[in-house]
């Protein structure tokens, strides 16, 4: 069995003023400073990451954004660059979250765009994927998450499976507090570890990381990291306390 270091990251998405978002920071910090054996990320929004990457530099804890432009600089109003993420310290960002591509229409080929900007600049993507509810009761959840990551990673030549994150996240399952059954969960990851075996080589495929998202919480971690294919999570509203956050990274 191939092992992958599991990473647990914690989606802030728009919550956390500086002063919230720096105690956060510095109790995980604090908490989970004795923990080796798996990474950890968090993504706060894009106003406190300056704050928050002071406080977590020299932690065990990797700084992500939840967005990225794809262009150095230039005339884009309302974006970011990945030269200003990686400024602020961040190493991870999330590309392809269902919120970006539901309520704000992000299309496959301008998530596109943004996981080759992370690329090119050095941040490590963690590209979402995943069926609506509608979706899933027709059938069509792998037809949907085929064409996701096709269209998602096209153009995309990788030669450390460590320089990409997949995050599987079934829509109906974030913020719902329906979270997909290890069962359900397994199925697809091991369906999107074939889809990546032929995007990139078997090897590559067998060592990228893929996250499980949606309403994972400490009472139902520890039995979807168990499965084979479920590397991590990327986790919403329980990542906003310390006490269940830690106890996420801390699964048994
Ligand atoms: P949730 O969000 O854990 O609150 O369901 C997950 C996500 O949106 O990444």
């Amino acid at each position: 069995m191939i092992s992958r270091r599991p990473l647990i990251a914690g989606n802030w998405k728009m919550y956390t003023t500086i002063p919230e978002a720096t105690s956060l920071a510095a109790s995980l910090a604090d908490k989970l400073s004795g923990v080796m054996d798996r990474d950890i990320a968090v993504a706060p929004p894009f106003t406190v990451l300056s704050a928050v990457g002071k406080v977590l530099s020299g932690s065990n804890i990797w700084l992500s954004a939840q967005n990225v432009c794809w262009e150095e600089k230039g005339a884009y109003t309302g974006e970011i660059s990945p030269v200003m993420l990686k400024e602020t310290g961040c190493r991870v960002v999330i590309v392809g979250h269902s919120e970006r591509r539901h309520i704000f229409h992000e299309s496959n080929a301008l998530i596109n765009k943004r996981l080759m900007g992370a690329l090119q600049y050095g941040l490590v993507p963690i590209f979402c994927i995943g069926e609506t509810l509608a979706e899933r009761e027709k059938n069509l959840t792998f037809t949907v998450l085929e064409k996701q990551a096709q269209e998602g990673l096209s153009g995309v030549a990788l030669s450390d499976p460590a320089g990409l994150v997949v995050a599987y996240e079934p829509v109906w399952a974030i913020g719902t507090g329906k979270t997909a059954t290890e069962k359900q969960a397994e199925e697809v990851h091991a369906f999107v570890r074939g889809l990546l075996d032929r995007l990139f080589t078997k090897d590559i495929a067998s060592h990228i990381r893929i996250l499980y998202g949606g309403s994972v919480n400490p009472k139902n971690v520890d039995v979807l990291m168990a499965q084979e294919n479920v590397d991590g999570v990327l986790v919403g509203g329980a990542s906003l306390t310390a006490e269940s956050f830690v106890r996420i990274v801390r699964y048994q």
